[in-house]
């Protein structure tokens, strides 16, 4: 319905251009495309080429490239909302004139054929966590489920917690046991990966515990709520799940804060838990329904379709919006990085990025570098 409702308003503004005048043989552009290729050869050549490809990784391909993005982003350079230092002193002794019709030159440019996509690798976290996974299962259950007291299930875990935690591990900043020895050569994209296919597993409660009165754990997990979220499910990326979590584990690491495990509010909000209290409120989130996270895409291409709803926008889109098919990876990554640690300003982009971990960050760079520029 959506793409026929689209078919018809494509069609329409074809005919009304064909009625006002022959169609256009190259793009229609605002600036003068001809003036602008001087400026590109003078200046802008030595780093993206003057059929617009990037020299080298970490400079952004701009053939084909919208022209109101690309007059957008040189202004933003201009008014340092984009911190690039050489790109802000170039863009600063531009006319509006020369930035016009610099911009018209690289975007009508034809499309970079695209020599990257062979040797870019596509990588999923998820597949990736997936076959790490099985360095776990043996304790934590094959989809993060595990069914031995004392150990932690990791199903539907929040997934920077996830990620926090097994560093933690890795680091020996929590005790040690079983843990650190299976850790110890993962690197941080591994570790990532690991969290996010864990979260992104659908939760299974655990036994209830033998100890403990969950009637009188709820109020006394009054104040535990406003971190952990209403019966137990966290919707904060970096507070843990509690609900349907193993007995044995919740009494061991609400303990644990007491002595070892070192984070100040939770240091705080124990101190003053009895361990009755403590048995008690266990029993409570045990008896909780668990659920999985939400903040986690169950695969990039899914994600890829949420980015593409602003990012394949038509060419009559009001909105200064960049292209990405075919674009470096390096760039890609690092403007990603950019907007979630608000390095680079974009409002929009910025609530977009601030959950994605690197290891996200990494796969949708991959998938969006290796389709072709169009
Ligand atoms: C010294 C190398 C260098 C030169 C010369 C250079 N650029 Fe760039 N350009 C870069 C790099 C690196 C970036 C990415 C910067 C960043 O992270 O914001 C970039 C980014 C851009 C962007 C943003 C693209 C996007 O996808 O967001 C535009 C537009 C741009 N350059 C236009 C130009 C123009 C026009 C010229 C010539 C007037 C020029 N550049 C000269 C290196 C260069
Ligand atoms: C030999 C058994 C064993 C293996 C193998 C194992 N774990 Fe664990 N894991 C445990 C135990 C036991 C705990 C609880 C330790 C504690 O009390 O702090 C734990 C705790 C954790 C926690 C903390 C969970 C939380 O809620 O804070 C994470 C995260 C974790 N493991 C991840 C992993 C990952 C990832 C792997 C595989 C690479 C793995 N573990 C392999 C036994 C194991
Ligand atoms: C101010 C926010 C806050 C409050 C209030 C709070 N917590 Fe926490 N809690 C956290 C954070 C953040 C962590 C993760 C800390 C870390 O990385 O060690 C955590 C960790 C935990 C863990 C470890 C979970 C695991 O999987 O290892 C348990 C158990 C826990 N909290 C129980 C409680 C209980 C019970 C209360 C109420 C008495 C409470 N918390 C109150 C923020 C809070
Ligand atoms: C609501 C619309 C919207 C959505 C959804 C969106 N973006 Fe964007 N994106 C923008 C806008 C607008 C800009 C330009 C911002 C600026 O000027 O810095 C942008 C810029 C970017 C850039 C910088 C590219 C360059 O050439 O410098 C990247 C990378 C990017 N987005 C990736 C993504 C990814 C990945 C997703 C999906 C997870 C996504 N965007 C979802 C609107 C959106």
């Amino acid at each position: 319905m959506k793409n026929s409702i689209l078919g018809i308003v494509v069609l329409s503004m074809t005919l009304v251009g064909c009625t006002e005048k022959p169609a256009p043989t190259v793009k229609s552009v605002a600036g003068d495309a001809g003036a602008g290729k001087i400026i590109a050869e003078r200046d802008c050549k030595a780093c993206h080429g003057l059929n617009g490809k990037g020299v080298a990784p970490a400079i952004p391909n701009l053939a084909a490239q919208r022209e109101r993005y690309l007059l957008t982003s040189l202004k933003e350079y201009k008014e340092g909302k984009r911190p690039h230092a050489a790109l802000k002193d170039m863009a600063a002794n531009m006319s509006e004139a020369d930035m016009r019709n610099v911009a018209a030159y690289f975007a009508t440019l034809p499309p970079i054929a695209n020599a990257a996509a062979t040797d870019v690798k596509h990588s999923s976290p998820y597949e990736q966590g997936k076959v790490l996974a099985a360095a776990c299962a043996k304790c934590h259950g094959e989809d993060g489920n595990s069914k031995t007291p004392g150990t932690p299930s990791l199903a539907g875990q929040q997934p920077h917690y996830l990620a926090a935690a097994i560093q933690e591990y890795h680091q020996g900043d929590r005790a040690k046991g079983a843990m650190t020895s299976s850790l110890r050569d993962t690197d941080k994209l591994e570790l990532e990966s690991l969290a996010l296919y864990f979260a992104a597993q659908t939760p299974i409660q655990r036994a209830a515990p033998t100890r403990g009165d969950a009637t009188a754990g709820e109020p006394a997990s009054a104040m535990c709520g406003g971190c952990h979220g209403s019966h137990g499910v966290s919707t904060d990326a970096a507070t843990p799940s509690l609900a349907g979590q193993d007995a044995q584990y919740l009494v061991k690491s609400i303990k644990a804060y007491r002595t070892t495990r070192k984070n100040w509010g939770m240091q705080r909000y124990v101190a003053g838990l009895s361990d009755q209290d403590i048995d008690n409120i266990t029993a409570f989130y045990v008896a909780q329904q668990p659920k999985a996270a939400d903040t986690v895409p169950t695969s990039t291409k899914e994600l890829a379709e949420k980015c593409n709803r602003c990012h394949d926008a038509d060419a009559n889109s009001t909105m200064s919006v960049p292209k990405m098919r075919g674009q470096d990876k390096d760039y890609l990554v690092m403007a990603l990085r950019s907007y979630r640690d608000g390095k680079r300003q974009s409002s929009t982009m910025h609530n977009m990025s601030t959950i994605y971990s690197n290891a996200i960050i990494d796969s949708i760079a991959s998938l969006y570098s290796s389709e072709p520029a169009r």
